[in-house]
């Protein structure tokens, strides 16, 4: 009701004095966006459409400082609200004016503009900051990662904190201009294209573009010192990969693997249609860590993922996010099987198109390998936990959930489902259930008892997913020798399984 504010006269005058009656309309912006696996994170109150980071960086020192201009929109009566954010604030502007701001929680920046935001009404926010991100935590940890010659943002679900002010929850999805100055010779690497650089008394500026929405988790940065590598795709999409300078032995494997970068989003595209954004790519700095991550057009490689040889799987599973979590990211964090079920099932199809083992082959196995009792039967990959958010069963037992439903619906209505899930959600957000409505849509089946058996149940299923009950366990064809009964091992196992390091830390 900001009508009151602007009522005239001297009674209205002496009531906004006595009793704030506009003000007690006005109120804070909730800390968390209401995201139960994880409360606080994200905000209440606004939508971000965009983020425009204009930073430098001193890899010597792990300075990282600049100017954070956010779009918002407000969603309700606003007397103040929150970013998530951990580094040293010096400054902020609401709408051109300057506004108050202290800390709360474990990442909250609360930030009282000198007028309350009605309700509907654009907001630009304007944050200066400054700060040394490896010296931050919350909850006690930091997943800033310092390297010989820089530093790396790439991490999920938080990664923001420590480099940019956000609404950080992926159901508010923006887009990004990143700007950073680094020393001459280092580059800085983020998402989509580069816009340009320039260069001016010793620091090198590198302006990166992400033009479709983006979530907060999906945004990264990497300075180092890198070999960049350009190309593109059949479809015409440019390919940017970077490559640290010391990878060491891991140096060759890593760009055997993402050199396939336009050949994997040219298979993709014919299970999953066009490719969504402007650009694509990898990097692989020199980090310690063991994961990879499907950070948008731009995807984050540990060095350890080449550690024995090349691994396209590894590229297929990140790219196929590019489609299934980035451009159609999950509505909220239980919503992970959106996510990880399809990157997994998307290298069972690499392993089928290799010759390593049918996707159904691959379900058989992860069947037959997990006896009743395993844990791996209590976790559901439709809603696992936050604690399981990323358990091998929420990939493995997810991915069979898929197999599961292309028996139930035939190859023609399943790809068709694959494909058309990314055009009927496009740059949006989905859940789970808006999954199986889509897939009982195009397919015309009641498809609640096959999910609730394959991504809810806390047990394991009485029968293997398979082509009706005939072949219910598939006949093997390569890898280890069978045992009487039990699939052998596909030949794809082992690499698919090395992509999993993030569960086992
Ligand atoms: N989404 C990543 C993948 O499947 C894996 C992942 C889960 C991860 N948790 C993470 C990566 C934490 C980095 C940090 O490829
Ligand atoms: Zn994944």
């Amino acid at each position: 009701m900001h009508r009151r504010l602007i009522a005239p006269g001297a009674l209205a005058a002496s009531l906004l004095l006595a009793i704030p009656a506009s003000a007690a309309d006005y109120t804070p912006g909730a800390p968390g966006i209401g995201d139960p696996y994880y409360p606080a994170y994200g905000n209440g109150g606004y939508d971000v459409s965009h983020y425009d980071l204009r930073l430098q960086y001193q890899p010597a020192t792990d300075e990282l400082q600049g100017t954070a201009t956010l779009l918002a929109t407000t969603t309700q009566d606003l007397s103040r609200f929150d970013l998530d954010f951990l580094l040293d604030v010096s400054e902020v502007r609401v709408n051109g004016a300057k506004a108050s701001f202290t800390t709360s929680g474990q990442h909250e920046l609360e930030i009282t503009p000198a007028t309350p935001l009605p309700k509907g009404t654009p907001v630009t926010v304007v944050v200066r900051y400054s700060g040394v991100p490896s010296t931050k935590s919350a909850y006690g940890f930091s997943t800033w990662h310092r390297t010989p010659d820089g530093a790396v943002a790439a991490d999920e679900p938080e990664s923001a904190w420590w480099w940019f002010p956000s609404n950080d929850h992926p159901s508010d999805k923006a887009t990004y201009d990143v700007s950073v100055a680094v020393p001459d010779g280092t580059q800085a690497i983020s998402n989509g294209t580069l816009q340009s650089t320039s260069s001016r008394l010793g620091w090198t500026r590198y302006s990166w573009r992400s033009n479709k929405p983006q979530a907060t988790y999906l945004a990264t940065l990497a300075i180092g010192k890198f070999d960049i590598t350009t190309g593109t795709t059949a479809a015409g999409v440019p390919v940017v990969n970077a490559y640290s300078k010391d990878l060491g032995d891991n140096d060759g494997a890593a760009r055997a693997s993402v050199e396939r970068t336009g050949e994997i989003v040219d298979w993709l595209t014919g299970y999953f249609g066009p490719y969504p954004f402007s650009s694509v790519g990898g990097y692989v700095p020199n980090t310690t860590t063991g994961y990879a991550l499907e950070t948008q057009t731009r995807v984050y490689y540990s060095p350890r993922q080449f550690a024995n040889g090349s691994n396209t799987s590894v590229v297929v599973h990140e790219l196929a996010h590019q489609w299934y979590g980035d451009d159609v990211s999950l509505k909220g964090w239980k919503d992970i099987w959106i996510n990880e079920g399809f990157a997994r099932y998307a290298q069972w199809l690499w392993s089928e198109h290799e010759g390593e083992g049918t996707a159904q082959e691959l379900a058989d196995y992860v069947y037959a390998s997990h006896p009743a009792d395993d844990a791996f039967w209590k976790v559901a990959p439709g809603d696992p936990g936050p604690d399981n958010q990323f358990d091998t069963a929420v990939y493995d037992r997810g991915a069979v959930a898929v197999q599961a439903l292309r028996n139930e619906v035939g190859d023609d209505t399943f790809f068709a489902i694959l494909k058309g899930w990314p055009r009927e959600h496009a740059y949006g957000n989905a859940s789970v259930g808006d999954f199986q409505k889509y897939a009982e849509k195009v397919s015309g089946k009641s498809l609640a008892t096959l999910f609730d058996t394959w991504l809810f149940e806390p047990s394991k299923p009485a029968a293997p997913a398979a082509r009706g009950a005939s072949i219910a366990v598939a006949p093997a064809t390569a890898g280890a020798p069978a045992t009487a009964g039990a699939p052998a091992q596909p030949r794809s196992w082992k690499k698919i399984a090395a992509t999993d390091s993030v569960h086992s830390g």
